[in-house]
């Protein structure tokens, strides 16, 4: 017999609400933390610092602003893996991860707090023999294996910088974060398993490392190849041999955590960089708050370690506040759909962080894969990195939350660290496709071009007003010019999201990117990185990518190709598909690429994606008058007709 589980919401009018049973147990319930926040955010937040984290010195001033660069508890000091870690060492036998491998005849694996301390101990007295010092950089290269966790806690606990690299990037991308952070060591497996085949990623890496600063690679064993070289250590044999205790480094709460490398306009993605106390301050309170998150949930973000959502979500957020965090190596659909439904039923998963893109895909299956599962534990569910329409949010409402539990539809960005935008779920109210308020503390305002509020109603620019939130970036790593190019250019004194938004009965909807970034699947890539892949094949004379909407990935990337030599054809499209592939990775592959004679361009030479985004949605493009080569457009109206 299946249970029903507890009912976390009801309905009043149109719209959902916490229960009485989800207001009992929540950490906050009260909407009049808004208000109070608001009052004074500064003080507010460094009364959240105070309770939340553990310092081994208080700070001297919490907030200094000299834009475009702020800084939070200034001269306060802590060590980020103590406050994942000792401090929850009352409990030493107490799970703080759950690991679950692709392949079914291997058994999850529990690691203890007391065991993670021990792991990332002797793994931070690996990193200082091998000559890591605080703020040097390593390149962390992993699959979602629970050494990747232990990699990146062990260089938060000597205060070098974690820079993760999503392991299904190609050998090029992970060169460039490379090289661009000067890591001297990289941290990477022989491979892993996806949909019951071992990836090689080793051959990736070492193709990455070569010519660079790296001089050491530590070697996971996940597939049991035989590795061999003077540069390569074994991640285990190394951990083993260690010291069982390494003094945890006390930083200074706005020095350097890690970064992490996200896509922007340009084809060269940027270093975001995340300092320690401020960014542990938010992923304690988000998580606690917006996820209701308790010592005794275990939480499943599903978000692989490569995205700042994994970083927050799936490792960091739960172990802050001494939960349970679940990690599951594999495919959603291995060895069947089922697979994930079973995970939450097998280990009670209460809190179940997704994005759209796998709501969509789960909701095309046949729906006994998921049924037939208890998925009674779940409290929580939440959504990330895409708008989500309707009927994703009430069919992830309905059938994996059971009509049940609060769905939080969290925005937020690999910039801000942390959840900015949503309902709190003892306070609600759950809206479809609504994001929700601002995190108490924190202010977001709709402005039109110019940085002036827009009617309530109107849809205009999303931008974040003083003082910025405590997990906000800290820079662009070595390059001043692009974070206040990027970020400070267009409002001067508020931060430019790059989001569109409006308000709905006071709540925030976003409408998506307003510049040229696409959401792939949930996954962020620039128009300008796919063109620069496909430009470096030498059959290319010019080509443009453009997103166009999808109904399973949210969109995808579209290519239109000018040839300078060879022949347009489906082969030629199949072999710059794989180009991309194995420049960027699979996720940035174009759907389709149409070969096209011209580029709609105008007098200056810059080309209008505008156009080719109306086309390829069967709209009337507009501003044909602007245009060198106007005729240049119904030709490749007539392409896209005949080749679709
Ligand atoms: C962009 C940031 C940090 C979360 C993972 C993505 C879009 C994110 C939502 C949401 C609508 C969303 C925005 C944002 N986005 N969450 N709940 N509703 N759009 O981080 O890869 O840095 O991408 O994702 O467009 O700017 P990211």
């Amino acid at each position: 017999m299946k249970k029903r589980g507890i009912k976390y919401v009801v309905k009043k009018g149109n719209q959902f609400y916490p229960s009485e049973e989800l207001k009992k147990i929540a950490n906050i319930t009260d909407p009049k933390i808004y208000t109070q926040a608001a009052k004074d955010p500064i003080k507010f937040w460094g009364d959240l610092a105070k309770e939340g984290l553990t310092w081994s010195k208080d700070w001297d001033k919490t907030y200094e602003e000299k834009l475009p660069y702020f800084k939070w508890f200034k001269g306060g000091k802590l060590n980020f893996s103590v406050n994942c870690v000792d401090r929850h060492l009352a409990h030493p036998e107490k799970t703080a991860l759950i690991w679950v491998p692709e392949p079914k005849d291997e058994k999850p694996i529990k690691i203890s707090y007391g065991e993670l301390h021990n792991k990332i101990n002797k793994f931070a007295n690996v990193l200082k023999t091998n000559g890591i010092k605080k703020g040097d950089v390593v390149s962390i290269y992993l699959p979602m294996i629970p050494q990747a966790l232990i990699a990146m806690l062990a260089c938060t606990r000597i205060g070098a910088i974690h820079s993760v690299v999503f392991s299904a990037f190609a050998s090029d991308a992970l060169k460039a974060r490379i090289q661009d952070g000067k890591a001297k060591i990289l941290i990477t497996s022989d491979g892993y398993y996806r949909r019951g085949k071992p990836e090689n990623l080793l051959k990736k890496a070492k193709k990455a490392a070569k010519r660079t600063t790296v001089q050491k690679i530590i070697v996971v064993n996940r597939i049991g190849k035989k590795v061999r070289g003077r540069k390569f250590l074994d991640f285990d044999d190394e951990l083993e041999k260690a010291e069982s205790y390494c003094k945890p480094e006390m930083m200074n709460s706005e020095d350097t955590m890690f970064l992490l490398y996200t896509s922007g306009t340009t084809g060269k993605p940027k270093g975001v960089v995340h300092d320690t106390g401020g960014y542990a301050t938010q992923a304690y309170w988000t998580c606690k708050w917006n996820f209701d998150l308790h010592p005794e949930d275990v939480m499943w973000c599903t978000a692989d370690i490569g995205w700042v959502t994994g970083h927050t979500y799936a490792m960091y957020g739960p172990l802050l506040t001494g939960a349970t965090t679940l990690v599951y190596e594999g495919g959603p659909d291995f060895p069947n759909p089922g697979r994930w439904w079973k995970i939450i039923q097998d280990h009670k998963v209460n809190v179940f962080y997704t994005a759209p893109t796998a709501v969509r895909m789960f909701m095309k299956i046949k729906q006994n894969w998921i049924t037939k599962y208890d998925l009674s534990s779940l409290k929580i569910l939440g959504t990330v990195g895409e708008p989500i329409d309707k009927k994703s949010w009430m069919w992830y409402f309905k059938t994996i939350g059971g009509s049940r539990c609060p769905i939080i539809d969290t925005w937020w960005q690999t910039e801000t660290g942390g959840t900015l935008i949503n309902t709190i779920p003892g306070i609600g109210p759950f809206v479809p496709t609504v994001s929700g308020k601002s995190f108490p503390g924190i202010k977001h305002v709709i402005v039109d071009d110019k940085g002036k509020p827009m009617p309530k109603g109107r849809q205009g620019f999303l931008a974040q007003t003083s003082p910025f939130a405590p997990g906000m970036l800290h820079g662009v790593f070595n390059n001043h010019k692009k974070y206040v190019d990027t970020y400070w250019k267009k409002f001067k004194t508020m931060y430019d999201t790059s989001d569109g938004a409006y308000l709905q009965d006071g709540l925030i909807r976003i409408t998506g990117r307003t510049d040229d970034v696409m959401k792939v699947a949930g996954h962020r890539l620039a128009t300008a990185e796919v063109e620069n892949a496909i430009h470096d094949n030498r059959k290319v004379g010019d080509v443009a990518v453009v997103p166009m909407p999808d109904k399973m990935r949210g969109q995808v990337p579209i290519a239109f190709v000018v040839l300078k030599r060879g022949k347009p054809g489906k082969k030629l499209e199949q072999k710059l598909r794989k180009y991309v592939d194995i420049k960027i990775g699979p996720t940035a592959r174009p759907a389709r690429i149409f070969f096209v004679p011209d580029l709609p361009k105008t007098r200056s030479g810059k080309i209008m994606r505008r156009i080719l985004k109306a086309l390829l949605i069967n709209e009337k493009p507009e501003g044909l008058m602007t245009l060198v080569n106007p005729t240049s457009v119904d030709k490749i109206k007539n392409i896209i007709t005949e080749n679709s």
